[in-house]
């Protein structure tokens, strides 16, 4: 079996600032404040103008983002908890709060709230996504969770 091994460093989102986004009807970015380009590792800039799938994880399985279309399709709000990839190849996981922007009752563009998530959600939704991309993908990435004793006997080696 052909293996790699890749560490990559989570972010963590504080509690007391929330990630804001709006993108336009096909989820091109419109506006990205500065904690949103400051987890994500990108400038604002960088961000207004991109797809937002430019912070799209690996991990994350094809249906959740079908279920977010589908969902605001219909006029209601998302809400889920989504693993998304930094400028650096690291991550951070946020519970976003996805809506309708509405002009005069007419729907004009989307918009995110995102909050933290707690370690033991994150190691559930993880272990959820990882089962669920095994039914939608041939080739499955594995992700572990290691015990400080773990990490630590990794560190004496590199
Ligand atoms: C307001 C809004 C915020 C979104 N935020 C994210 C996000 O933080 N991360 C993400 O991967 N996709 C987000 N999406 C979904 C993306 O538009 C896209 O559907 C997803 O990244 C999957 O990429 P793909 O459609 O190219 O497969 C958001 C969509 C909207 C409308």
């Amino acid at each position: 079996m052909d293996t790699s091994f890749d560490m990559f460093i989570e972010t963590e989102v504080p509690e007391n600032e929330l990630i804001i986004s709006r993108t336009n009807l096909s989820g091109v970015i419109t506006y990205a404040n500065e904690t949103f380009a400051r987890i994500s590792g990108y400038d604002v800039d960088e961000l207004v103008g991109k797809p937002h799938s430019v912070v799209r994880h690996p991990d994350m399985p094809k249906s959740v983002f079908k279920d977010l279309w589908d969902t605001l399709a219909l006029g209601k709000n998302w809400q889920g908890v989504v693993k998304n990839r930094r400028s650096d190849n690291g991550y951070y996981w946020v519970h976003a709060d996805i809506s309708g922007v509405y002009k005069d009752g007419k729907l004009i563009e989307y918009k995110s709230l995102r909050s933290p998530v707690d370690r033991e959600t994150k190691i559930k939704m993880q272990n959820h996504y990882d089962a669920l991309r095994k039914t939608e993908e041939k080739n499955s990435r594995v992700v572990l969770y290691l015990t400080d004793e773990q990490l630590e006997a990794i560190a004496k080696v590199i």
